[in-house]
C-alpha cells in the first residue's frame, strides 16, 4: 500500500439484503467506469453478502471486506467466521475492533490484535479500529487513550504488510458531529508516532483513515488533513451517491 493511495472503505454494518446490490453496486459500478477513481475503494458488507458482492464487482477497482473475524483458524465456534473463509467469500480486507464490538462484544486491544494477527495470516488487510469516548476526550485523555489502542492493538505481523489504522472517536459515529480538522490531525498525527514506534518504519506506508460522520459535504477538508490517509465511512455508505461524494473528495 503506497502511503499517496487513500483508502475509502464503506462499512455497512448490519445493514444490507442481496436486492440493495443491484442500485448501490450497479450505480457504483457505472460511475467509476465512466471516471477511475482516485484512491483505493472498498465495501465491507455484511457476511451474508460477500460472495455476492465479490461477484458483482468482479474485474472492478472496487474491494470487497469483511467487518469482523475471529482469531481462531476454525473450530467450535458457533456463528464464528474466520479470516479464512472471508478471503474464501473474495474479501481482501477486515475490520477489527471496530468500536460497536469493543462496546458491544467487550472486544479488549489484546483480542483485536489477535484478530489482526489472524488477518494478515489468512492474506487480508485488517484496518484496525481505535477511537476514544466522549467521556475520555472531555477528560482530556483522547490522544492518550488512543495511542494506547494503537500500541496495544497492533500485532507486529502487520509490520511491512497492507493494513491500515481507523481513527473513530466513539461520540462521532452515526452522531453527525465530528471532531475539528485540529483536533483529528492531532490524533493522526499521535498514531502515526505510536505506528512508528509500536513497528518501525516498515509501518510508514499504512494509512491512517479517519472515520465517524464523513459526508460528501465535509470529506474534502477531512481527506485534505495532514495523514489521514482515508476515510472508513458507515451511513454515507450504503447511498451510491453520498459514497461516490466521498470517493471524489478524494
Ligand atoms: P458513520 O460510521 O460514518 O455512520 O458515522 C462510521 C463507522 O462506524 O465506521
Amino acid at each position: 500500500m503506497k502511503q499517496s493511495e487513500k483508502l475509502i472503505a464503506g462499512n455497512w454494518k448490519m445493514n444490507g439484503l442481496g436486492a440493495d446490490l443491484e442500485g448501490v453496486v450497479q450505480d457504483l459500478k457505472r460511475e467509476l467506469q465512466a471516471e477511475p477513481a482516485s484512491c483505493r475503494v472498498a465495501i465491507c458488507p455484511p457476511a451474508t453478502l460477500l460472495s455476492r458482492l465479490a461477484d458483482a464487482v468482479s474485474g472492478q477497482a472496487v474491494e470487497v471486506g469483511g467487518q469482523d473475524c475471529r482469531a481462531e483458524t476454525h473450530g467450535a465456534f458457533t456463528g464464528g467466521v474466520s479470516a479464512a473463509m472471508l478471503k474464501d467469500a473474495g474479501a481482501t480486507l477486515v475490520i477489527v475492533g471496530h468500536s460497536e464490538r469493543r462496546q458491544e462484544f467487550g472486544e479488549t486491544d489484546r483480542l483485536v490484535s489477535a484478530k489482526a494477527e489472524a488477518a494478515v495470516q489468512a492474506g487480508l488487510a485488517p484496518i484496525v479500529c481505535v477511537g476514544e469516548t466522549l467521556e475520555q476526550r472531555q477528560a482530556g485523555r483522547a490522544v492518550e487513550v488512543v495511542r494506547g489502542q494503537v500500541m496495544n492493538s497492533l500485532p507486529l505481523a502487520v509490520a511491512g504488510r497492507d493494513f491500515a489504522v481507523a481513527y473513530e472517536p466513539v461520540w462521532a459515529i452515526g452522531t453527525g458531529l465530528t471532531p475539528t480538522l485540529e483536533q483529528i490531525e492531532e490524533v493522526h498525527r499521535a498514531v502515526r508516532a505510536a505506528m512508528l514506534e509500536r513497528l518501525g518504519l516498515a509501518s510508514a506506508a499504512a494509512p491512517i483513515l479517519y472515520g465517524g460522520s464523513v459526508k460528501p459535504d465535509n470529506a474534502r477538508d477531512i481527506l485534505a488533513v495532514p495523514e489521514v490517509g482515508g476515510a472508513l465511512v458507515g451511513g454515507a455508505s450504503l447511498k451510491a451517491s453520498d459514497f461516490l461524494g466521498i470517493i471524489r473528495a478524494v
